[in-house]
């Protein structure tokens, strides 16, 4: 089962007296936990206003493709970037006709031709128009570039006639765009991940910390859900809401999370360790607020338990997978920290002025024995994405055995 939770659902509404329900079906997709932005073609805006669907979606509605003021803020590819799924409805037999073509002479074909997610359609037309072989052939043509047809329903229509053409209605759409998401490479397996800073703790106010946001954690997380995983996310403090479809505990210290990750590690079959644990935390935790009576202070540090390398010494261990933030020859210190830590694969990113810790953006080199992958700058929940697709892949060759008898004893 996919969610449209934190998806990001970019929606054509094309020339067709269905145009009507495309903002229920914003209203929907977004109480459904998706953002929606809208592009419309001009003759859409015959059928029901930009200012609608404006005021549904929350955003502006992008409607011109050699538009200065569009381009200078999110252009046609960086909308195709944005979105994680791309559905048309109503999607009008011109429509299909110019996405058959190819075509790229508006905003939404040109799109559709420049996106990399999942482009879907719901058309909606007279049944004579759908029925039309010209329509027929239009639609082969658009199924063999892997866009996914959704519906039409039979029934009876705007024009008084009765047959197939109907655009189905928002709530099936909304099911449909979800099972977009659903990826089913993780089924049957547990998933656990540590995500956030740690707090480690020198009087009842002060602590150490790190910059940390928890965004790649939970993204992390959120993949494998969306992967089939039954996924346990062990965060440290964040200001995030818990995301959907995981068991998320929260803890404060590396000691904490440590023993939360370690009864749960049984039963994981893939570790994935995406936390800034403290290396170091004070020898003692001062009980009253230390006052600032000594010209000086010295704090005695000592070392926390490193996680993610007592994961991968359990026996026997999870497929155990370490993040690496470095500065500098990431690959080189990525290799260093799979040997030491006796990793199966260590994703590192580069950490610096506008990538990194609170950065939306980030990129990731997974490097493991047998080589090294780039994967290159993109949305995090992306990123995390393609990381949970290649560690499904990694997992079932070092397995080698059918997704669904894949289970630890
Ligand atoms: O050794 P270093 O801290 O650079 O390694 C980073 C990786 O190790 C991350 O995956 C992090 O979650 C994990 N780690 C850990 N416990 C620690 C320190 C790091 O699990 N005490």
């Amino acid at each position: 089962m996919g969610s449209p939770v934190n998806k990001r659902i970019l929606l054509g509404v094309t020339g067709g007296i269905a145009a009507y329900k495309s903002a229920d079906l914003v209203r929907r997709l977004r109480d459904a936990g998706a953002e929606v932005r809208v592009i419309m073609t001009s003759s859409a805006t015959e059928f029901i206003t930009p200012l609608t669907l404006q005021a549904v979606s929350g955003h502006p509605v992008y409607r011109h493709l050699l538009d200065t003021d569009a381009e200078a803020g999110m252009g046609h590819i960086e909308l195709a970037r944005w979105a994680d799924a791309v559905l048309v409805a109503p999607a009008s037999a011109n429509f299909l006709a110019r996405l058959a073509q190819g075509r790229a002479d508006d905003l939404l074909s040109t799109v559709c031709l420049a996106t990399e997610a999942p482009v879907a359609v719901a058309p909606a037309m007279n049944q004579q128009m759908w029925n039309n072989p010209a329509t027929q052939s239009n639609l082969a043509a658009i199924k063999k570039n892997a866009v996914r047809i959704f519906g039409p329903a039979e029934g009876s229509q705007a024009c008084g006639e009765v047959g197939p053409g109907r655009m189905l209605e928002p709530v099936e759409l909304v099911t449909l765009t979800s099972e977009l998401f659903a990826t089913g490479e993780l089924d049957g397996l547990t998933v656990l991940v540590t995500a956030g800073p740690t707090w480690e703790a020198i009087d009842p106010v002060r602590g150490l910390t790190n910059r940390s946001s928890g965004k790649m954690g939970y993204a992390v997380a959120e993949a494998a859900a969306e992967a089939g995983a039954k996924v346990i996310l062990i965060s440290g403090p964040t200001a995030l809401a818990d995301p959907a479809r995981v068991r998320t505990i929260r803890v404060t210290s590396a000691q904490e999370m440590h023993d939360a990750v370690h009864r749960h590690a049984a039963e994981a079959n893939i570790f994935i360790g995406v936390a800034a644990v403290a290396d170091y935390r004070p020898a003692r935790t001062a009980e009253r607020k230390i006052k600032k009576t000594e010209a000086r202070l010295t704090l005695e540090l000592e070392r926390t338990p490193d996680i993610l390398a007592s994961v991968a010494a359990l026996r026997p261990a999870p497929f155990t997978v370490g993040f690496a933030a470095e500065t500098e020859n990431l690959e080189q210190h990525a290799r260093a920290k799979l040997e030491n830590k006796k990793l199966d694969l260590v994703a590192a990113n580069r950490v610096g002025a506008d990538l990194g810790f609170a950065s939306d953006d980030n990129s990731l080199l997974l490097v493991e024995r047998e080589g090294v992958t780039e994967l290159p700058v993109q949305p995090k929940t992306k990123l995390a994405r393609a990381l949970i697709r290649h560690v499904a892949a990694r997992y079932r060759a070092k397995n080698s055995a059918p997704v669904h008898a894949l289970r630890r004893p």
